[in-house]
């Protein structure tokens, strides 16, 4: 692979990681559909084996061997070259088969039986239900902390603490937490070593969010979400400053098989060439339907970072380039009005999941929230009117005018 380029993320996205030379002369990157990579000899074999296992040290300038695909495939190489490209500060990247085994492989390569998680709440309901039902019989608790618990949680656990983890903005509510600030409470309740602060930053993508420049070491990604971007697959993404996270991460991936296959590789690489345009007129089209939501008589409140006030706008300010595409929107007369919403839509499709060119939108919890704790859910807000909005790149007009009527049809039930 080419070696990094200082080049903005903007042009770094469409080429980064892809070298034609190495192709063919192709343009774009083709797909390997292949599961086991040929050895010129015997020996390069057995050496090509001592490397990737750690046992022996590569040759001075020698690229590690593709030997079989779930170990590492070209396809994964070449998306994870242009992630490493474009999210700012990044060193090393690593692709997966969905966010939930970026986020899972992440946590059993970092964590240690005994030790602690603190995270603030809330969380997506499938990395809730692995912190509270499955990390528990590894014998690492996942502690929820409250916005202004953090000081005393990190007093509480310092001892056992093995990593901090958070979502920011936040599924769904889009509440931030302030990183450079977390980053320092962290180091001063454990001077003598370094715990992992991971972001799962899928809300606003390296496009509108750069984590590792505002202290974190690890950033997860469902990239199935804004990376992928159409809606059409499943995978997961980790970035790192730290080259050795993501070695230690991969050599986890390569026995539980978490690895993203070729094709699914292949058409996020496609997918990153698109990601500044799509990302940018999603958020341009949420802005302007903001207002046009906010207005109108059943809704209750809209949670969107230019609305933010005191705490919450100064960390949008600080730590974001743009607002994002996503809404949370609460209805007046909860989860009848919210169900009376997402059924009198017509052109916003009734869908859990986001990020796409496509708007979508859901009752959070009654769905993926919906396995969460009653405490949890009053304290994180996510109340029975709540609807998440996924903003696509659809013409906005139409967008204001299909919310509106179902905005009509709540009010007028
Ligand atoms: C913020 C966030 N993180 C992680 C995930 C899990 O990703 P995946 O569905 O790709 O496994 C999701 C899925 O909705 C999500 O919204």
């Amino acid at each position: 692979m080419r070696p990094p380029q200082h080049l903005h993320p903007e042009t770094s996205s469409v080429s980064e990681g892809f070298d034609p030379a190495l192709s063919v002369m192709a343009a774009r990157p083709p797909i390997y559909p292949v599961s086991t990579y040929c050895f010129a000899t015997a020996e390069a074999a057995a050496h090509h084996f001592e490397v990737a296992l750690g046992k022996t040290a590569a040759l001075p300038g020698e690229a590690a061997s593709l030997i079989y695909a779930r170990l590492n495939h070209p396809n994964a190489e070449m998306f994870e070259d242009a992630l490493r490209s474009v999210e700012r500060g990044a060193e090393a990247a690593a692709a997966f088969t969905s966010g939930m085994s970026a986020i899972t492989t992440t946590l059993l390569t970092l964590l240690r039986p005994g030790q602690k998680v603190l995270y603030q709440r809330p969380v997506y309901g499938g990395t809730d239900h692995f912190f509270r039902h499955m990390l528990p019989e590894w014998n690492v608790q996942a502690i929820a902390v409250t916005d202004d618990g953090w000081e005393a949680a990190l007093a509480a656990h310092a001892k056992e603490l093995g990593m901090v983890y958070l979502e920011t903005p936040a599924n769904p509510t889009l509440q931030m937490v302030d990183l450079g600030e977390l980053r320092a409470k962290l180091d001063r309740a454990c001077p003598d070593r370094h715990v992992p602060l991971v972001v799962d930053n899928t809300f606003l993508g390296p496009v509108f969010q750069s984590p590792l420049e505002h202290g974190a070491d690890a950033v997860l990604y469902s990239a199935t979400k804004f990376l992928g971007g159409h809606s059409d697959l499943v995978a997961g993404a980790l970035t790192t400053r730290d080259p050795e996270i993501v070695a230690r991460v991969k050599t986890t991936r390569a026995f539980l098989g978490t690895i993203c296959e070729p094709f699914t590789a292949w058409m996020l690489q496609r997918s990153m060439a698109t990601l500044w345009l799509r990302m940018t007129k999603q958020s341009k089209n949420a802005a302007k339907l903001v207002p046009v939501i906010s207005a109108h008589p059943a809704v209750e409140r809209v949670h969107y970072p230019t609305l933010f006030a005191g705490e919450q706008a100064r960390i949008y300010q600080k730590q974001c380039r743009a607002p994002g595409a996503m809404i949370a929107i609460e209805l007046r007369g909860g989860s009848p009005a919210a169900f009376r919403f997402l059924d009198a839509l017509k052109v916003v499709r009734l869908a859990v999941s986001l990020g796409g060119v496509e708007s979508l939108a859901t009752h959070p919890r009654s769905t993926t929230a919906s396995e969460m704790s009653d405490e949890d859910l009053r304290i994180s807000g996510v109340t029975e009117g709540l609807v998440r909005l996924s903003v696509g790149v659809e013409y906005w007009r139409d967008l204001a005018a299909d919310l509106g009527q179902a905005l009509d049809a709540v009010s007028t039930a």
